[in-house]
């Protein structure tokens, strides 16, 4: 067995794609679903097959095994992919380097010099060099625990020591410049180290890498007071989110996750014992961030700063969850303190109490229209309800809807029936909804029957495939599947689902998945009779189809004289007519 099948029967596709995709285990088939993590929805089409392992989006069409879900997922190459399921899930690799091209080699030279910089970081900061930075991380109340636990460093400020190590290592001069961690002198030859004299916080990819860094200042006079990596090839800033590695099974448990907007903001919540928190990485809330988010929970606590840049952020924020159809919440911590220092200067009970409590994002809409317009004219309140008005639209659940219109008449002191009219004709006004996705491809039941009772046994292999000749399948849909199923018979391969998925072109692969997909989503597996009766249904339309050609070829015989023929078609006929009593009759 060659490693990529090995490494494919020593994982289970439901825990892979498990990790990124919260999946429910649908019947006792072994299909699970959820919401598809490659294109935007809200209602769950993307299915897990584990007895096939395989995934499939009835949505958006796309399909592949464990692998091909991470390499698209993760944006890696084939090689990479197996590299790291490989060693995620302990399989041993053999050792051969020509596995990887140009571009992944730069990954994994880049995850590498992160992995070394993050140790030599995390060195600086226990000797003697880390006095200063260890003094004000015990200024800020970050216990020895906490430091180890989001493995922060420190990185000396004369600017050589990464540079020196990195240089010692393989690395080439290209791989130096893209890793954001050394900067070329602009006089003189060489290079020196991008963070200096900084308390660094390490960034890390979704399967717990090290990709980047926020390196924070010390004292006011250094700015920027955060310093963050730039985007490299293994660094995509709009769709990472700090800490997501390790909230990732908090937020599961707790099916909500909490974003604020700071490193440390992240740190003091989850010290606090708020495990499902996560932030962007200096940078504005991206689409992408937030389509990660729902891959994990339905409910989005936003806890921003209390000052005016935070609560802009957080009305922008509103928007784009709503928009991926992501449950909001709105926590405001009184005193103006950040979550941070609220859950220092509160405690860890108080913080969880405001995140429970938390209210939902209309509420804090409402109160910011409060204080924004005067609600005691009737223009105060028509922009207060324009202001509104796009939050409720978005709200896709129309009980859901219509409950929020109530609360948004009486929160205004208007009469209902004004707000529904107004809020009825600006919806007229929206626009159309977005096209469906093309639909899986459609396989005519008696296929599909034939197909999963092939590959569901051993005896349907041995007993029927032989009766099923070429010729009773070349007009099907599925036909290269069954020419794949011929084949892997013929080969003398033990059978399994990869083998045969392995001699399959990419559309073959595809007609396959949907095939087994369509079996599971009309439920049940196929019986070993209806199986049969397929075989004999098609045996007997062929022959009624032969039997049909025959005697038009005796007409047509007789009729042109050629009575030599027509005698010998006629004794064909006869044949296949006595053929066809024998075993339609037993
Ligand atoms: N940020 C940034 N660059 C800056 C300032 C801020 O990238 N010059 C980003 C960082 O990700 C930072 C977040 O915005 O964590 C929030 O900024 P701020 O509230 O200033 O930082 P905190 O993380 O809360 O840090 P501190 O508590 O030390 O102020
Ligand atoms: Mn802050």
């Amino acid at each position: 067995m060659d490693f990529v099948e090995q490494l494919k029967s020593s994982i289970d596709i439901v825990k892979v794609a498990g990790e990124y995709v919260r999946l429910k285990r649908v019947g006792a088939t072994g299909r699970y679903v959820g919401l598809c993590p490659f294109h935007q929805e809200k209602t769950p089409s993307f299915s897990v097959n584990q007895t096939r392992q395989f995934y499939k989006c009835f949505g958006c069409g796309v399909g592949g095994d464990a692998i091909k879900f991470v390499e698209e997922i993760e944006g890696l190459s084939f090689w990479e992919t197996v590299k790291m399921l490989a060693e995620r899930y302990g399989v041993p690799m053999p050792k051969r380097s020509d596995y990887s091209d140009a571009e992944s080699k730069l990954r994994g030279a880049l995850m590498d010099m992160h992995a070394i910089a993050a140790r030599l970081f995390q060195d600086n900061l226990r000797g003697p060099q880390g006095a200063e930075a260890r003094a004000y991380l015990e200024k800020r109340g970050v216990s020895q625990e906490v430091i180890d636990t989001f493995e922060i460093g420190y990185a000396e400020p004369s600017g050589q020591a990464l540079t020196r190590k990195l240089s010692d290592r393989i690395f080439s001069v290209e791989q130096l410049e893209a890793s954001g961690l050394v900067r070329k002198r602009n006089e003189g030859t060489g290079y020196y180290d991008n963070f200096r004299g900084r308390l660094m916080f390490p960034i890390h990819n979704e399967s717990g890498k090290a990709i980047a860094f926020g390196g924070r200042a010390m004292n006011d006079e250094d700015q920027p007071k955060y310093l963050n990596s730039p985007e490299t090839p293994v660094y995509k800033k709009t769709s990472v989110l700090y800490n997501l590695h390790r909230a990732r099974d908090a937020v599961r448990r707790s099916g909500r996750v909490v974003l604020v907007e700071g490193y440390m903001d992240v740190i003091g919540v989850y010290a606090a014992g708020v495990k499902e928190v996560v932030a962007s990485c200096g940078t504005a809330l991206t689409n992408g961030q937030v389509r990660t988010l729902h891959r994990h929970a339905d409910t989005v606590v936003v806890n921003f700063d209390p000052d005016t840049a935070g609560a802009n952020a957080t009305e922008k924020a509103i928007q784009l969850l709503l928009d991926e159809g992501l449950h909001v919440r709105v926590v405001a911590l009184d005193g103006g303190l950040d979550p941070d220092e609220y859950c220092k200067r509160n405690g860890a009970e108080a913080y969880v109490a405001k995140l429970d409590g938390a209210a939902t994002y209309f509420h804090w809409l409402a109160d910011r229209a409060r204080t924004r317009f005067d609600m005691k004219t009737s223009e105060g309140k028509v922009a207060a309800f324009k202001f509104l008005l796009p939050a409720v639209q978005k709200i896709s659940n129309k009980l859901e809807q219509a409950a929020t219109v109530n609360d948004l008449a009486s929160y205004l002191g208007v009469d209902p029936g004004l707000v529904l009219d107004q809020f009825k004709k600006s919806a007229a006004d929206r626009r159309a909804p977005v096209p469906q996705a093309k639909p899986a491809s459609a396989i005519p039941p008696m296929e599909r029957i034939l197909l999963n009772a092939l590959l569901a046994s051993d005896r349907a292999r041995t007993d029927m495939l032989p009766a099923l000749l070429p010729e009773l399948t070349d007009t099907f849909v599925t036909r290269e599947v069954f020419e794949g199923l011929r084949q892997v018979a013929g080969a003398g391969d033990a059978f399994s689902y990869s083998v045969l998925e392995g001699r399959l072109q990419g559309p073959g692969k595809e007609l396959l998945r949907d095939a087994v997909t369509a079996d599971e989503s009309t439920g049940g597996s196929v019986s070993w009779e209806q199986a049969q009766a397929c075989l004999r249904r098609l045996e007997s339309d062929f022959r009624k189809r032969q039997l049909g050609e025959l005697r038009t070829r005796v007409k047509s015989a007789e009729r042109e004289g050629r009575v030599e023929e027509a005698l010998s078609w006629m004794a064909e006929l006869s044949r296949l007519e006595r053929e066809s009593r024998g075993t339609s009759g037993g």
